[in-house]
């Protein structure tokens, strides 16, 4: 498979945000859609709260994944890669889209992007006290510079800017938090924000968007593209499915 899209032109990214507090009855009626492996998945959450938004995300990744792919979204199979556990949709001779997903509290957002090396990743924006202390632990000196001083009125805003853009690298790579957070560079003052390092790669493959989802919380896109394309931002809701 491709990794970049380079002279195709932007690549277009649709998103989904998911609210993930529906009503019992939907939940109920939408489990029917997920596989054995993901209802045991859900069962294995200790409060029901959890295991209902895991349903809802999963349910609608599905219906997404079903309308891209004309598969009834139950029949979707999944894979996970071996080493790091990212998902991949088994279907169709002509490629699998590629899909990514995140949430943070009550809501989801799902991504459906041009390229392998695709991913979003979302986070609320709430206070934390020790912030600064995170920064330190995972980020490196340039992006340190960039939030600047903790107790500027912005910084934890910019913290959060940071940490969904490289939750959303890592992730497009397909490997998560293995791959160290402190061996890149995103610089969020640009805009777009960029890759300026990497030990893995050359930077200048990389487009990243950052968007404000709803008040109060914050999400990234990271796509290895020539170019990121509009992006299509909707906002799912189980009570407009066929
Ligand atoms: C992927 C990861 C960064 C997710 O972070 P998070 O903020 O807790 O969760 P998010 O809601 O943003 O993302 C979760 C989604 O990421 C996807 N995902 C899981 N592993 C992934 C990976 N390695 N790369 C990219 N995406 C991944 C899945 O779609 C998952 O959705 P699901 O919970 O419905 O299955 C983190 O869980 C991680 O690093 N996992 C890998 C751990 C690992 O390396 N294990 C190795 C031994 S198996």
């Amino acid at each position: 498979m491709a990794n970049i899209a380079r002279d195709s032109g932007p690549a277009p990214v649709s998103l989904w945000t998911v609210p993930l507090d529906i009503s019992p009855i939907v939940v109920k009626q939408i489990k029917s859609l997920l596989s054995v492996d993901e209802i045991e998945r859900a069962e294995r959450y200790r409060f029901p709260r959890d295991r209902d938004r895991f349903v809802v995300r999963r349910a609608a990744l599905r219906q997404i994944l079903g309308s891209a792919t004309g598969v009834p979204p139950e029949q979707l199979r999944f894979i996970a890669d071996p080493a790091f556990g990212r998902p991949f949709l088994l279907t169709a001779e002509s490629g699998p889209p590629i899909f990514s997903s995140s949430h943070s509290d009550d809501l989801a957002l799902i991504g459906l992007g041009p390229v392998e090396r695709f991913a979003v990743d979302i986070e609320r924006v709430r206070r934390i006290d020790d912030f600064a202390a995170v920064a330190a632990r995972f980020f490196t000196p340039h992006e340190l510079a960039a939030i600047g001083d903790p107790g500027d009125a912005h910084a934890l805003d910019r913290f959060y800017r940071c940490w969904v853009l490289k939750e959303a690298f890592v992730k497009a790579l397909g490997e998560g938090l293995s791959h160290p957070l402190d061996s890149f560079s995103v610089d969020i003052t640009t805009d777009p924000p960029r890759l300026v390092s990497t030990a893995t790669g050359d930077p200048s493959d990389w487009r990243f968007g950052l968007i404000q989802p709803r008040p109060g919380w914050i999400a990234a896109i990271a796509c290895a593209a020539g170019s990121l394309g509009p992006i299509d931002l909707r906002s799912w809701s189980f009570d407009t499915l066929p």
